[in-house]
């Protein structure tokens, strides 16, 4: 069976992949950066679920993470912060670099290290989680999932780090296609997880008006893209309805 990795599994949309994947009789890494958080999840999880500490933004960490899998088929980029801060001209440089260090820098860390694991499988496959706060499509047009965002153009340290992400996958899946390693990013919408600090602490009542929905129904989409056959896409912005969002 498929050989899995899952960063930041041990919460929100990452857990939720990497139970879906193990449902589909996969192993997973359940990859988190609080060796503890990854035993528990994998204690809840259970299936073939293997621990692993890996913080996207420590190269040692990265290093002995590659150097406890053999083989990799399908790595999920899922691991992910949003510092807060308001419009690009109210954001600190700082704060810039903190969304870019694990969300820009810590994912081109992890795929280069892991890939001459997915080299040596016979379908890899790569699914960025981005957001579809940083498609410049939505961010200039009407934006289905977050609209209200483009009024005042906030967030701006996270959206344009999630921007960044979408220009690696495309780069990176130009790159490896002739090596049949397809690499595609996922818009997952408003989920309730521990990202948003308002979304965490909402109640149920208050995430429905928000229309903040259910973090397994975007692991769904990633999960696809985790495993679609030879002839699928490869480069491409998916939201989590599997329509094709706008880079
Ligand atoms: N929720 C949404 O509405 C939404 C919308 C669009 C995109 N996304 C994206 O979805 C992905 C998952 O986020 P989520 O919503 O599921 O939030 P979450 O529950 O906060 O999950 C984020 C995960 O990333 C981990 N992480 C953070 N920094 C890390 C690092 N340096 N090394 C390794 N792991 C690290 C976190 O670990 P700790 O538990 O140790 O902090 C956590 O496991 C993120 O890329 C996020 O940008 C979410």
């Amino acid at each position: 069976m498929p050989i899995a990795l899952v960063t930041g599994a041990n919460s929100g949309i990452g857990k939720e992949v990497a139970r879906q994947l193990l449902a589909l009789g996969h192993t997973v890494y359940v990859a988190a950066r609080d060796e503890t958080k990854s035993r528990s999840t994998v204690d809840e999880l259970g299936g073939d679920s293997r621990p692993m500490v890996l913080d996207v933004t420590d190269a040692v960490s990265i290093a002995a993470a590659v150097g406890q899998v053999e083989r990799l088929d399908i790595l999920v980029n899922n691991a992910g912060i949003n510092p807060g801060g308001e419009t690009a001209s109210e954001t600190s440089v700082d704060l810039f670099r903190r969304a870019y260090e694990t969300n820009v820098f810590g994912l081109a860390a992890v795929t280069n290290a892991f890939l001459p694991r997915l080299r040596e499988s016979a379908h890899p496959r790569i699914v960025n989680v981005s957001s579809g706060t940083g498609s410049l499509g939505w961010s200039a047009g009407p934006n289905p999932q977050f609209d209200y965002l483009r009024i005042r153009g906030g967030g701006a340290a996270y959206r344009s780090s999630k921007t960044a992400v979408n220009a690696l996958t495309a780069l990176y899946s130009l790159e490896l296609a002739d090596g049949g390693i397809k690499v595609n990013a996922l818009a997952p919408g408003l989920r309730a997880t521990n990202l948003v600090a308002a979304m965490r602490d909402a109640t149920p009542e208050q995430l429905a008006a928000l229309g903040v929905g259910d973090p397994a129904e975007a692991a769904t989409e990633a999960v696809r893209l985790a495993t679609l056959a030879d002839d699928g896409p490869t480069g491409t912005f998916f939201s989590w309805d599997g329509s094709v969002a706008p880079w």
